[in-house]
C-alpha cells in the first residue's frame, strides 16, 4: 500500500511534502539540511518511498547524480559514468541541482569510493616497489580511473601491466578513452568475470564495486576461480561495503541502489567456504570503514584449491 506523504510530519510544525517543495526550490539541500533530510529518508517506512520519490521527481532524472542512479541509463546502478563523476567531485552546476549533487557527494558512502581508489594507489606503489614488472587484473574495471591516476603518477621506472574485465562495452571504452596515454600497459576485457579465463598469473587480481552485487554464492565461486590465477606471492583484494554503510538507505530511497552488503565476519566466512585457509586471509578497510577489503595471499606451499596442506 503507498501511503500519501503529506500526511506524515517532518517535526511538530512541518510535513515532509512541504518540506521536500521547499528543498526543491531552494536547488536541493544545503549543508544545514542534511540531517533532517537524511532522518527523514531513514524513517520513511517502505510503504512511503513511492510517494517520497513522487515527491522528488523533478530531481530523480539524469540531471542529478541521485537522479543518473536513479534511471539507470546503462542497466544497473553505479555504472561507470557515475563512479568516475564521484570520483572527479563533479556536479551539476545548474543551481536547480546542484544542491543535490553536493548532498550526493558529501555522503560517507561516496567518500568512501574516494578513500577506495586511495587505498588501490598505496596498495599498487607498494606493489611496484617490491616487482617493477607486477602483473594485476581488475575485474569489474568500470571508468579505470583508479588505474588512470595511479599510472599518472608514475615516472616510468616500472612495467607494471593491468589487465581490465569488464562486461559493460560502454564502460571499456571509456576506461580506453581514459587510459589512452598508456597504451601498452593496460588491455581491455569485455567479459563477465564470471567466465573469464585466463592464461596469465597475476601478483594482483582487484575488484572494487563489483563483489557488492554478488550474492554469497557467486563470490564463493569467483574467489575459487580467481585464487588459481595468483602468482605465488600474489594477491587477491575484495572490496564489499560494510552492513555499517550510513547511506545505505539514501541509496535505496533515492537511488533504488541496493548491495549485498557485508559484515568483516561474513567476508571470512566466504573465504572459508571457497576453502581457503584462514592464516591466509585478512579484512582491511578505508578511514571511514565502510568499504572492506578482503585480501586473500596465495603462499607458495598451497596447492589450487588454496589449501596449504598442513
Ligand atoms: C560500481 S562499478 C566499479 C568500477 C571500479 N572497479 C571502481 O571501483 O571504480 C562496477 C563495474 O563492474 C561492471 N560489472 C558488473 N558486473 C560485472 C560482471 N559480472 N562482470 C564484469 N563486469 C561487471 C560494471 O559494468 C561496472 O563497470
Amino acid at each position: 500500500m503507498k501511503a500519501k506523504l503529506s500526511e506524515v510530519k517532518t517535526d511538530p510544525c512541518g510535513k515532509v511534502s512541504e518540506y521536500l517543495k521547499f528543498l526543491i526550490n531552494k536547488g536541493g539541500p544545503e549543508p544545514r539540511d542534511y540531517e533532517k533530510f537524511t532522518s527523514i529518508i531513514n524513517n520513511l517506512k517502505p510503504e512511503e518511498v513511492d510517494s517520497f520519490r513522487e515527491e522528488i521527481t523533478c530531481v530523480l532524472n539524469e540531471n542529478t547524480l541521485i537522479g543518473h542512479g536513479f534511471v539507470k541509463p546503462y542497466g544497473y546502478p553505479g555504472d561507470f559514468t557515475l563512479i568516475d563523476k564521484i570520483y572527479q567531485f563533479s556536479f551539476n552546476e545548474d543551481v536547480t541541482y546542484m544542491n543535490w549533487d553536493l548532498f550526493f557527494q558529501n555522503q560517507p558512502g561516496a567518500n568512501a569510493v574516494r578513500n577506495r581508489k586511495d587505498f588501490f594507489i598505496e596498495y599498487c606503489n607498494k606493489l611496484v616497489s617490491e616487482k617493477k614488472d607486477a602483473k594485476v587484473l581488475i575485474l569489474g574495471s568500470g571508468p579505470a580511473s583508479d588505474v588512470y591516476d595511479f599510472l599518472s603518477s608514475q615516472m616510468g621506472d616500472n612495467s607494471i601491466i593491468f589487465d581490465l574485465i569488464d562486461f559493460d562495452q560502454a564502460a571499456i571504452d571509456f576506461s580506453m578513452k581514459k587510459n589512452e596515454r598508456f597504451n601498452g600497459q593496460v588491455s581491455y576485457h569485455r567479459i563477465n568475470a564470471l567466465r573469464f579465463n585466463s592464461y596469465k598469473l597475476y601478483d594482483l587480481i582487484w575488484s572494487a564495486g563489483l563483489f557488492d552485487y554478488f550474492k554469497d554464492k557467486h563470490f564463493t565461486f569467483l574467489i575459487r576461480k580467481y585464487f588459481n590465477c595468483l602468482e605465488d606471492e600474489g594477491e587477491m583484494v575484495i572490496s564489499n561495503f560494510s552492513t555499517k554503510n550510513p547511506t545505505r538507505r539514501l541509496m535505496e530511497v533515492l537511488s533504488d541502489w541496493y548491495l549485498n552488503l557485508r559484515t568483516e565476519s561474513d567476508l571470512y566466512r566466504i573465504a572459508s567456504d571457497a576453502g581457503i585457509d584462514k592464516e591466509l586471509v585478512s579484512v582491511e578497510k578505508e578511514p571511514l570503514g565502510i568499504n572492506l577489503f578482503l585480501k586473500i595471499k596465495k603462499t607458495k606451499i598451497q596447492d589450487c584449491t588454496g589449501r596449504s596442506g598442513k
